[in-house]
């Protein structure tokens, strides 16, 4: 059998406890422990008079009883008052059951000023004032238990009542802040809207009815809501007559009618009414956080130009086990996105790269000899591919979008992430776990340069709430976190984050406002806007190359992180370091709090010595790319006239040690020109072979053409057209030695269409060689 609820030492204070409801709770609690204060002043029901005759009788009617009670006769309107009773008499307040009430019905134009402010005075600001007096006493002993009282009348109208129907939905607005300010305190507050017969009701309800509908058939609910052992918290209640139901919010799933690059109409509203007002599907949002959640999507959506279509949140019921399976294998639709030099450097600089240390140059800096993209980029375009409203259209799911978090993160690189170029991501939810107190997602994201494979993400996304239906708890599918060594680190790495962080790292494509704007911020529950997890992510990620690797990304294989706290921007992040063979095991710590924020996390390196017997993959990290796609460039706008004059096809075989690292193909025999990656598509005319170092020498002007090679001292020798190239040839072999890039890029560039002139205009064979072997020419 169920203990009986006691409140044994509790002090309870009800008001208007002289009578109807009131005096129902004062009995109840009192016989069931409680210590009374039992406020009533006394007056006639609309607000008339006072006295103190009706809190006495139920104080004496609980003394007889041998229960414990005090009276006040203050009004509601002296809140400080009336709780300072129950201290002088009892020591502490624990319970404050707001119900003293009135009634002035008038219809609407008849309402004066005093019927509209008495009733607003005794109802909602009585009900602050009591209920403030009470607080901080409830705060400092981390318990308190508060009742609003509503009426069906507010909740949903009622003819005559405009003034009561406004204070009574005004105490649940108060309800629903004070449950969410009380709540770290154990200060729960729930609202009633009771029906009951009482002296208020009589003149209202048929006369039967007044007796059948007894206060003693509400009270046992205020009872159990005050409890000690009731988690329940903001919640708004009907209840007469011995039944109770429980109401909630709900919400269509509502239509976006605005897209970017377009103002919102009215008649875009009308267009899409039915679909706003439509509540199949709809959602049964329960905080701020939830409501905004859509809202924030809807920005999202709209931001990144996604397509309009229906808010994405959708129903709020959890799914089955049954409903997991639909959910399993279901495919995001692809994604294929570009990205230049200028996306790469900007994700470096949003995870701290800096130019205050000299070996980040390589990721900030396209004109450095070894610019390269830090591998945990591969994260940004995955992360794209599920973000865009796909998250919320898993079949057979029901995922509210403000109620994810993002748990843990996997990515292995199967090569380096190129500088730049166009990829294509393929997301799966790979399983779903069911952890109680919510659910597991994984989703496994692959990327592809063409067919192949560069890098796969496992996103496990966490969604609050929605776990329960006994699922399975564990994936064999799932990367696993792994617990850090149990000892001191054997490094450590720190980087004090701007402020201007989150500002930064959103331009890589997560537009959260949460990370940017303290409205949405303080809307979710936190000071200030958050830094992104994935930002803290690539800061860690940093650390251990730098400190492991020698920032060489070739060597970076894997990484798997659990986010376990945000982190503000300008905090310091504390990366710490464990070496076991070719793994790092770390963490990572807000230094000012010591806060862990990454946990049970890891990077697998590749081991140097692998790297150096590896071939380069085709163009990557190759220095001469960059120069080839700079011609590519030049080549535009002046290609038809070049290919008229040249009309061959080079392929450039770039070398690295022993091996051709990459094929490059200078097409000026068709059309405007093209320049592209590989052999030639058709037949080459000329195919030069030449190392990647050399390449660059000529480019950073370090080896000087005219001296250094046979084959360019013979095509300088060729007249150059001023019109057609006269903004492209300066700097090459003048022997300054500081040139920029783009200077030393014009000359080479130039170099190559006056060679491609060259030759296409003899059309004769050429045959160069250096001295070392290193320059090949043929026809
Ligand atoms: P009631 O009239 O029997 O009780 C209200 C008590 O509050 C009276 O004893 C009165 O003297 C006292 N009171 C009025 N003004 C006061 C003030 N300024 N300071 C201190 N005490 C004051 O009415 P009933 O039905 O018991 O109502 C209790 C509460 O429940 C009220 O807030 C009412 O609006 C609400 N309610 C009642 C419904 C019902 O069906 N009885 C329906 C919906 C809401």
């Amino acid at each position: 059998m169920a203990s009986t609820l006691r409140f044994n030492g509790r002090v309870v204070l009800v008001t208007g406890a002289g009578g109807g409801l009131g005096r129902a709770y004062a009995l109840a609690f009192a016989e069931r422990g409680a210590s009374v204060v039992v406020n009533d002043l006394g007056g006639d029901f609309t607000g008339v008079g006072k006295g103190s005759l009706a809190a006495d009788k139920v104080v004496e009617e609980i003394r007889r009883k041998g229960g414990k009670a005090v009276a006040n006769y203050d009004s509601v309107e002296e809140g400080e008052k009336i709780v300072k009773t129950a201290l002088d008499a009892f020591g502490r307040i624990d319970i404050v059951i707001n119900n003293a009430g009135i009634l002035r019905d008038r219809s609407f134009s008849r309402i004066s000023d005093e019927d509209w402010d008495k009733i607003q005075r005794v109802h909602l600001r009585g009900s602050f004032l009591v209920t403030r007096a009470a607080w901080d006493h409830m705060k400092k002993q981390k318990f308190g238990r508060i009742i609003m009282t509503s009426s069906a009348s507010g909740i949903y109208g009622n003819f005559g009542q405009a003034n009561y129907c406004a204070a009574k939905l005004g105490l649940l607005g108060l309800s629903n802040c004070l449950a969410v300010e009380g709540k770290k305190n154990n200060i729960h507050c729930n609202t009633i809207a009771p029906t009951a017969g009482s002296r208020m009701t009589q003149s209202i309800l048929p006369e039967d009815l007044v007796e059948a509908l007894k206060p003693d058939y509400v009270a046992p609910l205020v009872l159990w809501l005050c409890h000690e052992s009731c988690e329940e918290n903001g919640g708004l209640f009907e209840v007469g007559a011995g039944w109770i139901g429980k109401l909630r919010w709900e919400r269509s799933l509502g239509a976006l009618v605005r897209q970017r690059t377009q103002p919102m109409t009215p008649e875009a509203v009308k267009a899409n009414w039915t679909k706003i007002c439509d509540f199949d599907n709809a959602t049964k949002p329960k905080s701020i956080q939830e409501s905004i959640g859509s809202i924030v999507e809807a920005l999202n959506k709209i931001n990144s130009g996604g397509e309009v279509s229906a808010n994405p949140t959708s129903r709020a019921t959890s799914a089955t086990t049954s409903e997991f399976a639909r959910a399993i294998g279901h495919k995001f639709p692809p994604l294929y996105s570009s990205y230049a030099e200028l996306d790469t450097i900007m994700y470096a600089l949003g995870v701290g790269a800096s130019i205050k240390e000299p070996k980040d140059m390589k990721f900030i800096y396209e004109g450095s000899s070894d610019f390269s993209c830090l591998p945990t980029f591969g994260v940004i375009l995955a992360q794209k591919s599920i973000m865009n409203g796909g998250l919320a259209e898993i079949p057979g799911l029901s995922i509210n979008l403000a109620k994810i978090l993002h748990g843990e993160q996997y990515l292995e690189l199967y090569k380096p992430i190129p500088r730049a170029g166009k990829l294509r991501c393929e997301a799966i939810v790979a399983d779903i776990l069911d952890k109680g107190s919510g659910l597991v997602i994984l989703v496994d994201v692959y990327t592809y340069s063409g067919e192949e494979l560069i890098c796969y993400n496992q996103f496990s996304i966490f969604v609050v709430g929605s776990g329960g239906s006994g699922g399975k708890r564990t994936s064999d599918k799932a990367k696993a976190a792994v617990a850090i060594p149990n000892r001191p680190p054997d490094a450590v790495l720190t980087d004090t984050t701007s402020l201007n962080q989150a500002a930064l790292y959103r331009l890589s494509g997560d537009w959260n406002p949460l990370h940017i704007d303290p409205n949405f911020a303080s809307l979710a529950g936190f000071d200030k806007p958050i830094l992104h997890g994935l930002c803290t992510f690539g800061f860690s990620a940093r650390h251990v190359l730098q400190q492991f690797a020698d920032n060489d990304v070739s060597r970076f294989k894997a990484i798997k992180v659990r986010f376990a706290k945000p982190v503000y921007p300008g905090q310091t992040l504390q990366t710490e370091m464990w070496k076991e063979g070719n793994r790092i095991h770390f963490q990572t710590k807000v230094q000012e709090t010591g806060g862990i924020v990454i946990s049970n996390a890891y990077v697998d390196l590749v081991p140097a010595s692998a790297i150096s017997a590896k071939t380069p993959s085709e163009g990557a990290g190759l220095q001469s790319t960059l120069v080839f796609e700079e011609i590519g460039r030049r080549l535009q706008g002046i290609g038809e006239e070049v290919v008229k004059k040249v009309r061959a096809v080079f392929e450039w075989h770039i070398t690295k040690g022993e091996n051709t690292a990459a094929k490059w193909t200078i097409d000026l025999k068709t059309g405007s020109g093209k320049v592209y990656q590989g052999p030639a598509k058709g037949s080459a005319d000329v195919t030069i072979t030449l190392s990647d170092e050399d390449f660059m020498e000529v480019v950073l002007g370090k080896l000087d053409p005219q001296k250094g090679s046979p084959l360019c001292s013979v095509v300088l020798q060729v007249p150059v057209r001023p019109p057609l190239f006269g903004d492209m040839s300066p700097g090459l072999g003048n022997g300054e030695p500081e040139r920029t890039l783009g200077q030393s890029l014009q000359g080479l560039t130039s170099l190559f269409l006056q060679s491609s002139l060259f030759i296409g205009t003899r059309n004769k064979g050429l045959r160069a060689y250096s001295q070392q072997n290193t320059y090949k020419a043929r026809i």
